[in-house]
């Protein structure tokens, strides 16, 4: 392949260097574009086809259906290592020794405790506040309560402050899931594994002890694992892009918890539950929701069903099936919502409308029917999105700021009115 790209422009042709990635992507580096052109720039809404960095994090292939981070296949890594060891290895790079694992996970407990007077901020919202406004704001009062800046040159700086927001972030999504059932605050239990800990820290009631189920701890492993990194997406993009301004780790995570929230991100869980439960309150019709979702005059869209990078299987869409049919079975679950579930996946799967436009069910589709089995609220789904999604933000931070990557700021086209004067108000 050529080693350059050349843009012909008013006949006068430019030369642009192509850039070429480990798994053979080839890019256009179009760093010199503006200058070279005196001011001409691309445009790309969406960034459907614009690489934001380089990352060495994690690849995903869109249209042959794989995911991979730091090199290991997600089919491998949901099999055979859990969320903490999955954490390390985005984000820094090589799967932990036991002896790293121990000391990491160590660090995490040793930071586990959240200051109490959050639980006044937490007091100041109301019971009907969605958990992931709650969570973004918490998050980003962590800032206040631990204000020291992280020194990026310092890798013991950067480390604290790594283990210092996975070991309050868990305590924080619990609170904000008691909170709202009108639980006692808890704190965590440093003698358990940090799935199980989060576990207990949700579920836990003031009267009884709680007892682990594998079953659920391997689920939540599992939906975690699955949901650690995705790349560029939106909430990673934004929390790059935030941090890009030297903003701290919190505050940037906070910012792409806000992101992940929306319906067409990470709020796609809850969408997907809430439509099925319309569904099944209009008689379970799921041919007419099949329609209104092929009318281009409906606003009304499949939730869980489509992708803007994978135009052929979600891969972690068809382990999470499997993990679905397993934990549905082994709790013996019952659930008209979820036949409502398999009655319109396979509709939609045999639909030329979905066939032609590549249309499958993504993660969210399953993650809320096991999410719903385990006996999470519905409106806590997208937190446990972010939850698992929180060492991907911490390695995209880390890398970006450690590659000392310039600010984000995009280029636009301006379409306003040109210059004109101003008008007095009497003369409007
Ligand atoms: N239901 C019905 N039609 C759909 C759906 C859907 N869920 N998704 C896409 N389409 C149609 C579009 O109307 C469009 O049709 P057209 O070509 O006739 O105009 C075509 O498929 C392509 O759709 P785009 O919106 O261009 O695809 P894009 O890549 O921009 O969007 C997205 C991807 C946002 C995920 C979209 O498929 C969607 O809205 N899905 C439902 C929400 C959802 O499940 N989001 C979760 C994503 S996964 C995640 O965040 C972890």
């Amino acid at each position: 392949m050529s080693k350059t790209a050349t843009l012909e422009i008013d006949g006068k042709k430019y030369e642009f260097p192509l850039i070429v990635g480990t798994e053979n992507e080839v890019a256009i580096d179009i760093k010199t574009l503006r200058g070279a052109t005196s001011g001409i720039t691309t445009i790309d809404p969406g960034y459907k086809n614009t690489g934001a960095c380089e990352s060495a994090i994690t690849f995903l292939n869109g249209e042959e259906g794989i995911l991979r981070y730091r090199g290991y296949s997600i089919e491998e890594l949901a099999e055979k290592a859990d969320f903490l060891e999955v954490a390390f290895l985005l984000i820094f790079g090589e799967l932990p020794t036991k002896v790293e694992l121990e000391k990491f996970h160590s660090d995490i407990k040793a930071q586990s405790v959240v200051d109490d007077d959050i639980k006044k901020i937490l007091d100041a919202f109301p019971k009907s506040a969605h958990p992931m406004g709650v969570l973004s704001s918490l998050t980003s009062a962590l800032t206040a309560f631990n204000p020291s800046s992280v020194n990026v040159d310092s890798e013991e700086d950067m480390y604290k402050s790594v283990v210092r927001i996975l070991g309050k972030f868990p305590v924080l999504v619990a609170w904000t899931m008691r909170k709202k059932q009108g639980l006692p605050l808890n704190y965590g239990d440093n003698s358990l594994g940090y799935v199980e800990n989060i576990l207990k820290m949700m579920f836990e009631k003031p009267n009884e002890e709680y007892k682990q189920s594998s079953i659920l701890v391997n689920a939540l492993d599992k939906l975690l694992i699955l949901h650690a990194d995705h790349e560029q997406n939106c909430s990673t993009s934004t929390v790059r892009i935030v941090g890009s301004a030297h903003t701290g780790l919190f505050a940037s995570i906070s910012s792409g918890i806000s992101a992940l929230w929306g319906p067409l991100h990470g709020g796609a869980n809850q969408a997907v539950l809430e439509m099925l439960s319309g569904i099944e309150e209009d008689d379970g019709d799921t041919k007419k929701y099949m329609a209104k979702a092929k009318d281009k005059s409906d606003p009304f869209r499949l939730m869980g069903f489509g992708h803007r990078v994978y135009k052929n299987f979600d891969p972690r869409a068809k382990i999470i099936k499997v993990a679905a049919d397993e934990v549905l079975g082994d709790l013996g679950v019952e659930d008209p919502i979820l036949d409502i579930a398999k009655g319109l996946e396979k509709e939609a799967l045999e639909d030329k409308y979905f066939v032609d436009r590549k249309l499958y069910p993504n993660v969210d589709f399953y993650s809320g029917i096991i999410y719903r089995a385990m006996g999470i609220p519905t409106d806590m789904f997208t937190v446990m999105f972010a939850l698992g999604r929180l060492p991907g933000w911490i390695a995209q931070w880390r890398e970006m700021r450690l590659r000392k990557e310039p600010i984000g700021r995009p280029r636009q086209i301006y379409i306003g009115e040109n210059s004109r004067a101003f008008k007095d108000i009497k003369n409007r």
